[in-house]
């Protein structure tokens, strides 16, 4: 019998990088971007195969260092297995790697799911959340917790490190969003690391981006497009002063802007990766996308 299951990517709506010092960031899942865990046994040993980016191993073959091998650690543990069972654990994922969307996450997140598939154990979100928050601090360094947390749940969250979160109650479905890509890779670990690095002059951008955060959230329960455009911009200008923006980035962002975006801004880490939009409405949000795709800038 094999079984699957899966999880979402995510986006950050407001509030990356702050969020890591306690403050406030609002996220959201992006249901229809997924990445998926298929356990079949094999009746030989534990495998685990990622065609995409060519991983085909064994479990003893596997990197100690890599988080994919010190969550089948804590798996084991979870479920009380004296070995890893008789499968071959197949990972597909349609979540860009190193690119803001928690794709890291989301690979705990669903083969977690599928272990507890497959030991037919019922494991409620919040251990879920747990397990996939420790390995978290494998990819991530000093994660806040909200890629985790988001995709655990797959609901609209209003996030605080330390303290969980609580659902967005708001409409964000008259929201016309687009999210799009670089295409540029970087690692959340070194720009979360620079932006600590230069504490001293990023304190006062990163305490403006937690009380922005408060702001957007009556916003968003209002559904007020226009102002929340104008906190995406306000946000983005203050990830600028951080320096987690790139010239790339920037440019993409004015595109849209020039194009009649009411606002946008990075997702994520930055220095790369995906980037948000909002369109003043469905017909508008075509035509951006348009522009995104005669460059070759997927967007979801
Ligand atoms: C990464 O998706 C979001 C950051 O704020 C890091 C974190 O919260 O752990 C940059």
């Amino acid at each position: 019998m094999s079984v699957t299951a899966s999880a979402s990517a995510k986006t950050i709506l407001f509030g990356e990088h702050a969020v890591v010092y306690g403050e406030p960031a609002i996220a959201i899942p992006l249901s229809d971007t997924r990445t998926y865990a298929e356990i079949r046994p094999n009746g030989l040993e534990f495998r685990v195969i990622s065609p995409k980016v060519r991983l085909n191993q064994t479990f003893p073959e596997l990197s100690e260092e890599s988080g994919l091998k010190q969550l089948l650690y804590l798996l084991k543990d979870e479920f009380s297995l004296t070995e890893l069972p008789k499968v071959t654990l197949s990972i597909r994922s349609d979540i860009p790697i190193a690119s803001g969307l928690g794709s890291g996450a989301a690979l705990s997140v669903a083969v977690i799911r599928a272990f507890a598939g497959l030991t037919g154990s019922e494991l409620p979100a919040e251990r879920v959340n747990g397990i996939a928050y420790e390995i978290e601090k494998i990819y991530h360094g000093t994660p806040s917790g909200i890629d985790n947390t988001v995709i655990a749940y797959e609901q609209p969250v209003i996030f605080i490190k330390g303290k969980g979160f609580r659902p967005l109650e708001a409409d964000l479905s008259r929201l016309s969003l687009i999210t799009a890509d670089s295409g540029i890779r970087s690692k959340t670990v070194d720009v979360v690391s620079d932006v600590r690095t230069h504490m001293d002059r990023n304190e006062a951008a990163l305490r403006g981006i937690g009380s922005l955060v408060r702001t957007a959230e009556t916003a968003l329960k209002a559904g007020e497009p226009a102002e929340i455009g104008r906190l995406m911009n306000e946000n983005q200008r203050l990830l600028r002063a951080i320096d987690v923006s790139c010239p790339e980035l920037d440019e993409l962002i004015g595109l849209a802007l020039a194009n009649g975006a009411l606002g946008a801004k990075l997702t994520g880490a930055g220095r790369g990766g995906n980037f948000l939009v909002l369109a003043q409405d469905p017909d508008h949000a075509r035509k951006i996308r348009s522009l995104y795709a005669e460059r070759d800038i997927r967007t979801i």
